[in-house]
């Protein structure tokens, strides 16, 4: 594993070489530290906290403050990778003044190194501003969480051409005004390959097959601790919600049968 402090420079590179980035979220000191360590490249404080931290249906109703303190935590335990928070609904689509100071925020107060912000050509004004003021961005394109209840569920995007094309442009868009990376969420991994060749900057996918530069998963969802669904393109590697489960029963039944404390753990 690379020592190297991994920043947006980094993530130019990496497309160049082709070595794969390696992507995480993470809303905790805890997480963050492990994921650190183990070379993950870049985390992510995604605003699915909302979902898998908070317990909410959405990812709608978090708000700056929130993310800012999540950030916080993040960043005070990476040494190496790049931390990037995840702008929240409606704190960067009113105007270009707010998404400066609410993503400025991130930076000042949260420790981040860049933000994330849904939406393609239709946020490039907003995001070209944000650049031009010196706050790295990362695109997110395809399905955009925050738009869940205009796009009618968590379906595949960019399956009719007109999608496809919009995406596609999009992408080229986000390029040209100098977003460091792009996401690619559940679209076709044919139009991951083709917008993945398109573009000098890295893509991101979630959901958009193996040709994109760099994967990112929820890490809730990947260590098997968020169990209401399972998406399709989740790999679970661990069942940690089951080991939670079973260590916390046998924890009370010890203490409910006298087991618990022994005297070796007794002063
Ligand atoms: O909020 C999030 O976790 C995301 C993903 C890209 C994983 O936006």
């Amino acid at each position: 594993m690379k020592k190297d402090k991994v920043t947006v420079k980094t993530f130019y590179q990496m497309k160049k070489s082709g070595e794969k980035i390696a992507c995480l979220t993470a809303y905790d000191f805890f997480t963050a530290k492990i994921l650190d360590e183990i070379g993950i490249d870049c985390i992510l404080v995604g605003d699915s906290a909302n979902m898998v931290f908070y317990g909410h249906k959405t990812t709608l109703s978090i708000g700056v403050d929130q993310m800012v303190y999540h950030t916080q935590a993040v960043s005070s335990a990476v040494k190496r990778a790049l931390v990037i928070a995840d702008m929240p609904f409606l704190s960067y689509q009113t105007s270009s003044s707010d998404a400066i100071l609410n993503s400025g925020r991130f930076l000042k107060e949260g420790g981040a190194e860049g933000v994330k912000i849904e939406g393609g050509l239709e946020m490039a004004e907003t995001i070209k501003r944000m650049i031009e003021m010196g706050i790295p961005v990362m695109g997110h394109i395809g399905l955009i969480p925050q738009s869940i209840h205009q796009l009618g569920g968590y379906s595949v995007q960019g399956k009719d051409e007109k999608k496809r094309k919009y995406l596609l442009e999009s992408a080229k868009k986000l390029e040209e005004i100098g977003c460091f990376s792009i996401v690619l969420e559940s679209i076709t991994k044919e139009l991951g390959k083709e917008i993945s060749e398109s573009i000098r900057i890295p893509t991101i996918g979630i959901g958009a097959g193996l040709s994109c530069d760099g994967q990112i998963l929820v890490v809730n969802d990947i260590l098997g601790l968020f169990e209401e669904f399972k998406p399709k393109f989740v790999r679970r590697y661990a069942e940690l919600g089951k080991e939670i489960r079973r260590a916390c029963e046998r924890y009370r039944e010890d203490v409910k049968s006298g087991k618990f404390p022994s005297d070796e753990e007794s002063y």
